[in-house]
């Protein structure tokens, strides 16, 4: 376990990718705050960690609301005296032209996944700078490298900002001990990938050099190293796992 009595926050775990990592985190021994917008989904992940008898706490928080973001921080710090781990997980995506998305829709990705990625780094870093110890991983996307492929202009650019603001905070912050990484995943099997035609499913894996579909899975492990200390001398990096889809 290399994970033993850290505090790890995981935004947008009530289910996919965010509950995977929550799990995953759980299992190597850190207390997880199960963020999510949803809280009963949240609460059904905790219900399924404190069941294999690891440790999880719900909390329901819009992640682009700061002072809720400030709210939940400060009741992690009250009841786990410390907060080591920060995982930017939370995201929505709104699919359509340049002309058929509103500013409405701009507004509300850019706030959800890029403002909510800022919101829970600021509200953590000073706690993280007084530990001199500190974990950050924003969950970006290839879209956020290549542009997105699948019509979500908004979305692409609010993944790019996330690995760009996790760039400058791993420079700002690594004087304190705090590493700042991203993970860039692809073709993962969750509610967001479900949408997906059959054809378009089928082109996406027939062009993923490993054959198959990510799972969940495959992006937590991928963090639970990144947070670990096995990953100390990394910063600033971003991660692809995405079956070799995307090699630079
Ligand atoms: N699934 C993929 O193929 C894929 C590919 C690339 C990147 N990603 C990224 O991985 C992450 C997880 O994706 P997923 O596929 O599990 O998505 P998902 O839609 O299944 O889950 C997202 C979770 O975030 C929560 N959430 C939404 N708005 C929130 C808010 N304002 N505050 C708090 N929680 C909120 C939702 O309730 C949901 O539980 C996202 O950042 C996504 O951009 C996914």
């Amino acid at each position: 376990m290399n994970l033993v009595d850290k505090v790890a926050i995981v935004t947008g775990a009530g289910r996919g990718i965010g509950k995977a990592i929550a799990i995953a985190l759980a299992r190597e021994g850190a207390n997880v705050i199960v963020n999510d917008i949803d809280i009963q989904t949240a609460e059904e992940v905790v219900k399924e960690i404190k069941s294999l008898g690891w440790k999880a706490l719900a909390i329901r928080v819009d992640v682009s609301d700061s002072k809720e973001v400030n709210q939940m921080v400060q009741l992690a710090l009250k009841k786990f005296k410390r907060v080591d781990i920060l995982v930017n997980n939370a995201a929505i995506i709104k699919r359509g032209s340049i002309e058929d998305l509103t500013e409405e829709d701009w507004d509300k990705v850019i706030d959800v996944n890029l403002k909510g990625a800022f919101n829970c780094m600021k509200a953590v870093v000073g706690i993280m700078k007084k530990q001199r110890y500190g974990k950050i991983v924003n969950i970006s996307s290839i879209a956020g490298k290549i542009g997105d492929l699948a019509s979500a202009p908004c979305y692409g650019a609010s993944k790019a900002g996330m690995i760009c603001l996790a760039k400058s905070l791993a420079r700002e912050l690594a004087a304190y001990n705090i590493n700042v990484n991203v993970v860039a995943p692809h073709a993962i099997k969750t509610d967001m990938s479900k949408e997906w035609s059959e054809e378009k499913r089928k082109n996406i894996v027939a062009n993923i050099p490993l054959g198959r579909m990510g799972e969940p899975e495959d992006i937590a492990e991928a963090v639970a190293f990144l947070v670990s200390d096995k990953a100390k001398f990394i910063t600033g990096e971003v991660l692809d796992v995405n079956g070799g889809y995307l090699m630079d």
